[in-house]
C-alpha cells in the first residue's frame, strides 16, 4: 500500500520513520521491497552516481530523469524528489514550475528543499498549490561554499535560530523536516518542539526517523561520514565479482559450452 505524507506524519512520536535515498530503478525496487517508508531521490546523486565532488552541478533535468526511474520501480514508498541547487528560491514561478515538474512528469509525491529564511514563503505557496514539502535544516550541502561540510547548530544562538526556522517551516506547512549533522541534543530539542516528524542524518537517536544515502548504508561508497554505519559491503562484493569475471575470461574458463548454443544444421558449414 502506498505510503502517504499523512502516514509519515502519523508515525511521528509513535514509530520510527525509515528513509533511504535511491537514484535508479533497480536500487529503488530493492529499497521498496524492504518496506522503507520514504525514498529520497537525493541531489547526492551528484556525488554518488555522477562523479561530482559536490551537489552543486546537479540539474533539474538530471533530477527529473532519476526521479522518473525511481518512481517507475516503487509501489509502496513515498517518493520525494530533492530540488537541486538554484532550482528554487530565486523566483517563485520558476521554483514552482521546477518542483511541480517532479510531481506532474516524474511521479514524485513530494519535494525536499534545503531550507532557510528565503524558503518559508515558498514552502507555504507550494503546499497551498498541492506540492508537499519536506524541509531540510542543519548541514545543507548546497551551501558548501559558505558552510563547508561542518556540523551545524553547535552554539546556543545557532541552535535557537535553527529551532525558529524549523517552526516557521512547520507553520508554512512542511510535512516533515530533515536535520543533517546537528548535535543530538539540538535535534532532540527540535523534535520535541515540533508536531511534524524530524528525520535525522547525523542527528542522533531522538529524531522521529532516520535517513542515509543508500550507497553509504550498503557499503558501496569509498568514503563515508563519521555518522554513517555501513550495513553491508557491496563495494567489496562488486570488486570481487568483477575480478572473478576478468580471471575467468583470461583463463579461458568463461564462457563454458552451457553459456552458448550450436545450430546443428550449420555444423560442417562453419
Ligand atoms: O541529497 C541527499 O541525499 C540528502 C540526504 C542526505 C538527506 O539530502
Amino acid at each position: 500500500m502506498r505510503t502517504t505524507v499523512r502516514d509519515v506524519q502519523s508515525k511521528a512520536g509513535n514509530e520510527p520513520i525509515t528513509m533511504l535515498t535511491a537514484y535508479d530503478a533497480v536500487t529503488a525496487e530493492l529499497v521498496d521491497e524492504q518496506g522503507i517508508d520514504v525514498i529520497l531521490v537525493g541531489d547526492s546523486v551528484g556525488n554518488t552516481v555522477l562523479g561530482h565532488d559536490s551537489t552543486l552541478p546537479v540539474t533539474v533535468d538530471q533530477m527529473a530523469s532519476h526521479t522518473t526511474a525511481v518512481s517507475r520501480a516503487v509501489d509502496d514508498a513515498l517518493v520525494v524528489a530533492d530540488m537541486p541547487f538554484l532550482s528554487y528560491g530565486h523566483d517563485e514561478k520558476t521554483s514552482i514550475e521546477n518542483a511541480g515538474r517532479m510531481l506532474k512528469e516524474c511521479g514524485a509525491h513530494a519535494v525536499k528543499i534545503e531550507s532557510g529564511p528565503h524558503t518559508v514563503e515558498l514552502t507555504e505557496t507550494m503546499v497551498q498549490l498541492g506540492i508537499p514539502v519536506m524541509a531540510h535544516l542543519g548541514l545543507t550541502p548546497q551551501r558548501v561554499n559558505q558552510l563547508g561540510y561542518a556540523r551545524q547548530g553547535t552554539s546556543e544562538e545557532a541552535a535557537a535560530t535553527m529551532l525558529e526556522l524549523a517552526k516557521e517551516h512547520e507553520e508554512a506547512g512542511a510535512f516533515s523536516l530533515v536535520l543533517e549533522h546537528v548535535p543530538s541534543n539540538v535535534a532532540a530539542m527540535i523534535t520535541e518542539e515540533l508536531d511534524i516528524p524530524t528525520i535525522g542524518i547525523g542527528a542522533g537517536p531522538d529524531c522521529d526517523g532516520q535517513v542515509l544515502v543508500v550507497d553509504d548504508a550498503v557499503g558501496l561508497s569509498d568514503w563515508t561520514p563519521s555518522f554513517v554505519h555501513e550495513f553491508g559491503n557491496v563495494r567489496e562484493e562488486i570488486r570481487d565479482a568483477i575480478g572473478a569475471y576478468r580471471d575467468a575470461v583470461e583463463a579461458g574458463e568463461f564462457p563454458m559450452p552451457e553459456h552458448g548454443h550450436v545450430e546443428e544444421e550449420l555444423d560442417g558449414i562453419y
